[in-house]
């Protein structure tokens, strides 16, 4: 079969087409799909021709030795990197405009570059004296960081190749542009394109390449997902535009684990790491009905969370369920246990959930703690202070289960808790902190809100 000459490609999730269609058959989007463009590039260097041919290497004579990884000023880059930048790697750093990936960066620059190394920033965004006003205030101007306002993506790569530098940072991946591309700045075609020959580049010089790629929730531009499968590593900085804290997470890291992450505070002078977030992530508000504190794993840490719900009347027909930080099925999964395995109903009822400090909770051990500070929501009673629930919630309204509970615990007690609802089996007993193990959701309640009346709804 010859290979077909048109594809298309959908711009949210990367899936390959043969037709056009009005919705994606991969992720089921509508009005993603576009068609693909290749590079129009002479015939002889695809072939290969002039290049000498590859030679192969025997697993056991790789030299492993001269690999080091580039380790910046702050653990919290760090960590998520998964011990620091690898030579060669391709990494991709996506986030909504405006929550600090080009100021997270500039920071990230500075601190490559002080071992005297060159570090090269591209930007595509900004113009350099823009640039240079945010270094500025980030207290960067003395650094080997050199500036490149362009988006010509033949000349940010003649000059890396000229510059050698030890770190190239392409800022962003949807405003450069591959001029033999017959397509618009941010199309599938172009940033497929352009990440492919600046991987071509980090691979065979031995550079590593930071690539920003903006994450729209409209998808009007080629979704850093196009480019998943591309890179080795994905970083996605997360956070509230108005709030203090932003979250590094490692999406995906073929050099370290997926689950870690880094933590920053925007501040005067762009972001400082934030080794111990202690109760930071927590409101100062003290116990209050619909806000449940738990300790949540993300990675190598533990963090302290503060799960909040807001119940209220539905003013008219189908309630809402508005979920910010925590994944709506769960939240709809939990509402429907409530209702069947506790008696606790919101069927008329608009539900908001939502987690403290902006920050985002994907782990199932937040479904009790979510579960309480619903019901807590329709007692209108509050946990006890120094009170704090972990476990994951079964369809029988069983309490199940957690990871690394021990782990938890200990973060919870150094903070200064007292009493934890755990689940039934898991841990030994232990000095300082008061373990109410619990089996199902029904007692869960009920020791979590032993004052008020069993079974009353509002
Ligand atoms: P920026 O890095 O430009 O975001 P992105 O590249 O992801 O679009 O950061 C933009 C926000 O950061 C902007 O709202 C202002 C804020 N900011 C500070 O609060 N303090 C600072 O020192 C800097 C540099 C930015
Ligand atoms: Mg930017």
């Amino acid at each position: 079969m010859s290979k077909p000459s048109l594809v298309f490609v959908c711009r949210d999730c990367g899936g390959e087409s043969l037709r056009w269609a009005g919705q994606c058959p991969h992720c089921r989007a509508w009005n993603t799909l576009e068609e693909l463009q290749l590079a129009r590039r002479p015939q002889a260097a695809r072939a290969g021709a002039g290049r000498p041919s590859a030679v192969p290497l025997e697993l056991s004579k790789i030299d492993l030795s001269d690999n080091p990884r580039m380790r910046l000023g702050w653990e919290e880059l760090n960590r998520p990197l998964g011990g620091g930048v690898v030579p060669g790697s391709v990494i991709l750093l996506a986030g909504e405009p405006g929550v600090g990936k080009s100021t997270l960066l500039m920071h990230l620059a500075v601190q490559a570059s002080t071992a005297g190394d060159k570090v090269l920033y591209a930007s595509g965004e900004e113009s350099a004296h823009q640039i240079g006003l945010r270094a500025r205030r980030l207290g960067a101007e003395t650094s080997a960081v050199w500036l490149l306002a362009e988006t010509d993506l033949d000349r940010i790569v003649a000059a890396a190749e000229l510059e050698r530098p030890a770190l190239l940072i392409v800022d962003s991946i949807q405003t450069v542009a591959d001029a033999s591309v017959d397509a618009a700045p941010g199309s599938v075609s172009q940033v497929r394109d352009c990440a492919a020959r600046l991987s071509r580049l980090a691979k065979e010089s031995a550079l590593p390449v930071v690539l920003v790629g903006h994450v729209t929730k409209e998808g009007s531009i080629a979704g850093p997902r196009v480019l998943e499968h591309m890179v080795d590593v994905v970083l996605s900085l997360e956070g509230e535009r108005q709030q203090e804290y932003r979250i590094l997470r490692a999406q995906k890291n073929r050099f370290g684990s997926t689950e870690e992450i880094g933590v920053f505070a925007m501040g005067e002078a762009g972001f400082s790491e934030v080794q111990d977030p202690g109760a930071a992530l927590i409101s100062e508000l003290g116990p209050t009905p619909g806000s449940v504190i738990m300790v949540s794993l993300e990675g190598s840490r533990p963090l302290l969370v503060e799960i909040q719900t807001l119940v209220s009347s539905t003013p008219f027909g189908l309630p809402r369920r508005t979920a910010t930080g925590i994944d709506p099925s769960r939240l709809q999964m939990v509402i429907a246990v409530l209702d069947k395995r506790a008696g606790l109903s919101l069927s008329s009822s608009d539900v908001f959930a939502n987690v403290a400090g902006g920050f985002r909770v994907a782990e199932p051990a937040a479904d009790l703690p979510l579960a309480l500070s619903l019901a807590g929501n329709l007692r209108e009673a509050a946990l006890a202070a120094g009170c704090i629930a972990i476990g994951e919630l079964g369809l029988n309204g069983e309490v199940r289960r957690v990871t690394q509970l021990e782990r938890r615990l200990t973060e919870a007690q150094r903070r200064g808790f007292t009493r934890a609802l755990i689940p039934r089996g898991t841990v030994h007993a232990r000095a300082g902190i008061d373990l109410v193990e619990v089996r199902d959701l029904r007692q869960a309640i009920a020791l979590a809100f032993p004052g008020s009346p069993a079974g009353a709804q509002t």
